[in-house]
């Protein structure tokens, strides 16, 4: 069993708007409201590949779902805080979506991520930052990630920590994972990514821009954000620095260009020939996803260069497919069995 904790999630509300006048009011035709955040997203892409009941060549599990996903290698459960009031609307979306969830109630309302979307499709997002969690909160997560450690392989970590968090939160949740044998995959950014690579998570992925910040963090120098691509560090330079400040393993993603992973002395490069057009948010969400399930049905990280290949075939497979959804936390299936014979992987020799 996969766990997935999401720090921060927010709801995510979209209006839609035949277009957006700067200054003016606007009246607006629809909302829609989803539970958010990038955990949730880990967590629905694995709900929806492990009921997909096609013999799935670019699935790396092959085991067999549970509504409660209380056994090893069998489900996943989606942990988050959640404001008290939004708490009945999460858990209604996530039940409607299937995706099984351990939601902690808090006192503090849960952030709002707001996209008005035009006609034409452009879309304007507006993020509030999170509401800090008290540590009594912190606590009764930590403490449900352990009740569910017992019967879990994985934990996934995924998305930014609320304004005020302690920055060694992802820090201790490693260590705590480690002490019961979990594997740990840590999709977090910044001063909280920095700071947990001592203790040595399994795998690291954050994408190209992320991981640039982590460096920065790693070396105490500012990040000067929004850095342009041309001065970031490449994926594999990026992969290689994480792996050598303590991740057992680095995927550093970067967006249509595919990903590079660094593990020991391997280091590979996966990618489509073509890039997909369509929404990109989530797509590395997909990808943690496909990443942890590998590491769930084998029970370890993958041991030399064919098995690495097959799961970052999938990790390409199922994010490209997350592409050609108009919302994150989504895939079709069928999309990643087709996309995954065309994903082209090379040996990066240094
Ligand atoms: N346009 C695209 N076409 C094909 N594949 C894509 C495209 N964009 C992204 N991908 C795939 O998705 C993976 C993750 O993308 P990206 O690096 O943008 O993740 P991210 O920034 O972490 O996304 P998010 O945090 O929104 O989930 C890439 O490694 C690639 O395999
Ligand atoms: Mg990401």
């Amino acid at each position: 069993m996969i766990v997935t904790l999401t720090p921060n999630p927010a709801l995510d509300i979209t209006y839609a708007v035949p277009t957006v006048t700067l200054g003016e009011s606007h009246r607006v035709g629809s909302v829609t409201e989803r539970a958010g955040g990038k955990g949730l997203n880990v967590a629905a892409v694995l709900a929806t590949m492990l009921a997909s009941t096609s013999n799935r060549t670019s699935t790396p599990t092959t085991t067999t779902p549970t509504e409660t996903g209380t056994s090893p290698g069998a489900g996943v459960v989606a942990v988050a805080p959640v404001g008290a009031l939004d708490r009945d609307l999460f858990a209604a979306d996530l039940d409607a979506r299937r995706v099984p969830h351990r939601l902690i109630e808090s006192p503090c309302p849960t952030r709002r991520s707001v996209a008005v979307v035009e006609s034409d499709g452009r879309a304007t997002l507006l993020n509030e930052a999170g509401v800090g969690q008290s540590r009594r909160v912190w606590q009764l997560v930590t403490d449900e990630v352990e009740r569910l450690a017992g019967s879990a392989r994985v934990l996934t970590v995924s998305g930014s920590l609320p304004p005020g968090t302690d920055p060694d939160l992802v820090l201790r949740l490693t260590e705590l994972a480690h002490a019961h044998d979990l594997l740990v995959v840590l999709d977090v950014s910044g001063e909280a990514l920095a700071r947990a690579l001592p203790a040595h998570p399994d795998l690291v992925k954050p994408n190209r821009s992320e991981a640039a910040g982590v460096l920065h963090a790693l070396a105490g120098t500012t990040d000067p954000a929004p850095a342009a691509t041309a001065t970031l560090p490449t994926a594999e330079e990026a992969a290689y620095a994480l792996v050598g400040a303590g991740a057992r393993a680095a995927v550093v993603s970067d967006g249509a260009a595919g990903l590079v992973l660094v593990h020991g002395e391997l280091a590979l490069r996966a990618r489509l020939p073509r890039p997909l057009t369509g929404n990109p948010t989530g797509a590395g969400d997909a990808l943690t996803a496909a990443l942890a399930a590998g590491l769930d049905q084998a029970g370890q990280l993958p041991d030399g260069a064919a098995p690495w290949e097959a799961l970052l075939r999938a990790g390409v497979a199922w994010s490209a497919a997350a592409v050609l959804q108009p919302v994150a936390g989504a895939l079709d299936p069928a999309d990643a069995d087709r996309l995954a014979p065309d994903v082209e992987i090379e040996e990066i020799r240094s």
